[in-house]
């Protein structure tokens, strides 16, 4: 089968790639990136790009879908279709489900049923303490044989710093990184929003800066120390860019990742006092949204990762403080990012397609989110000049919790390919 992608603007930051050109998909491997104007090879089906942007298929490092156990929030099936809707054609999953993916049988489990259920790629992180319970480590070397790419506790901390030193140890003889989830639970404790002005005049109690970020500079501390690949989840506060900054500067082997609601809201959307705002960590304030995107930027922060976190609207509609943490993100996050930085010119095109394909692919090492000749045909086909509102109602997704409801958003993905195969086209699913 060949398939001529044709008309549009290649992008692909990995082959540093920014021209009018056609891309050719053979038996679902790229064949060619052909210059824009040469004449269709003989026998293809064409499809029309023109006007679009043509870049690598999209990759989130840090999504929640929730099966095995909780799909009343979602499941492999909805989250996958959900992140084909939103451009990606890999997703990486938390291991916070139940039971958690703490053995290589639920790693295994969760390959099966994308395998099965799915219509994107799916790389599963395993835990790094048994039931993230922070006690007793996983049997890495069999998580990663059975298909783990990382090790994360996500949703919670590794309070103890000789576990999390341990963890280091072993991961880096397994190779893998570890993904930390920085929240020192003793500053937290019971927090809801931001510390600051606005948890202060709503009365709702407030989680510090702080908390975040005695947590990166212990983590960056034992990284430097056991020599481990230490990928920072979520990061929120500009304290936290600062430590991740000086790290990098003396050349720690240390990543770091924000999310599309870090990098656009602020603590001041709590004044509405929704549910849909409540997310671990915590929306900031203006200088820390501000200090994030210019991390991006100048490449402190490396990629940008949903913490896509679908809820029950039992779990949701509720009580201010019983409501859980997290927001539906697979769906809105390239539009979000596009409307807000890209054509607010804080962020470059490339850099953000950079940030959501080759960066992301780096952290886990996957050979992914390039248009290299050979490579996997994952590709996603964006329009910048779509204009549409978000509705939550109609969300591929089980989740419902955004904040982003009834946003005018331009920069949609209208089509999606995984391995050449045609996932998602001018907005509705195939598969
Ligand atoms: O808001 C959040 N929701 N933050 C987390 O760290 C976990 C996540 C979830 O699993 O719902």
């Amino acid at each position: 089968m060949r398939l001529l992608i044709k008309g549009g603007t290649v992008i692909d930051p990995a082959n540093k790639i920014n021209q009018a050109a056609d891309v050719l998909v053979e038996d679902g491997k790229i064949k060619a990136v052909l210059p824009g104007g040469a004449g269709a090879p003989a026998d293809v089906e064409v499809l029309d790009a023109s006007g679009r942007l043509v870049v690598p298929g999209l990759i989130d490092l840090h999504v929640h879908l929730r099966e095995p156990g909780f799909e009343r929030k979602e499941d492999i099936a909805s989250g996958t279709r959900a992140a084909a809707m939103g451009g990606f054609t890999s997703v990486a999953c938390m291991p916070n489900t139940n039971p958690v993916a703490d053995t290589r049988s639920v790693i295994e489990y969760i390959r099966t049923r994308a395998l099965k259920t799915g219509v994107i790629n799916v790389f599963p992180i395993g835990a790094i303490t048994r039931s993230s319970e922070g006690r007793e480590l996983v049997e890495m070397g069999d998580l990663r044989d059975g298909g783990a790419v990382a090790f994360s506790d996500d949703g919670r901390p590794v309070s103890s710093a000789q576990m999390m030193r341990l963890a280091m140890e072993y991961s880096k003889i397994v190779n893998l990184p570890i993904i930390s989830h920085c929240e020192d639970l003793t500053l937290s404790e019971d927090g809801l929003i931001n510390e600051g002005y606005w948890s202060m005049l709503l009365g709702l109690r407030g989680i510090p800066a702080a908390a975040e970020e005695v947590m990166v500079a212990r983590d960056l501390i034992l990284a430097e120390m056991t020599g481990c690949r230490l990928h920072l989840a979520h990061i929120s506060t500009e304290g936290s860019v600062r430590l991740i900054e000086a790290a990098k500067g003396r050349g720690l082997a240390v990543t770091a990742e924000v999310t599309p609601h870090h990098l656009t809201l602020t603590d001041a959307v709590n004044a509405n006092y929704s549910t849909n705002n409540k997310v671990n960590p915590p929306l900031r304030s203006e200088e820390d949204r501000l200090s994030l995107i210019r991390a991006l930027r100048d490449g402190v922060i490396d990629i940008i990762a949903t913490d896509h976190a679908p809820h029950t609207r039992e779990e949701k509609d509720c009580e201010y403080d019983l409501a859980f943490f997290g927001i539906t993100g697979l769906e809105t996050a390239l539009p979000l990012v596009w409307t807000e930085l890209v054509e607010k010119q804080a962020l470059t095109p490339e850099q953000l397609i950079a940030a959501m394909t080759v960066k992301p692919a780096g952290v886990i090492g996957i050979d992914r989110g390039n248009l290299t000749v050979g490579a996997d045909a994952d590709i996603t086909i964006i329009d910048p000049g779509l204009e549409l509102t978000v509705n939550a109602e109609e969300f591929v997704s089980k989740g419902r919790n955004t904040p982003f409801g009834g946003m005018k958003l331009r920069g949609w993905p209208v089509a999606t390919l995984v391995g050449g195969r045609l996932v998602m086209r001018e907005r509705k699913l195939l598969a």
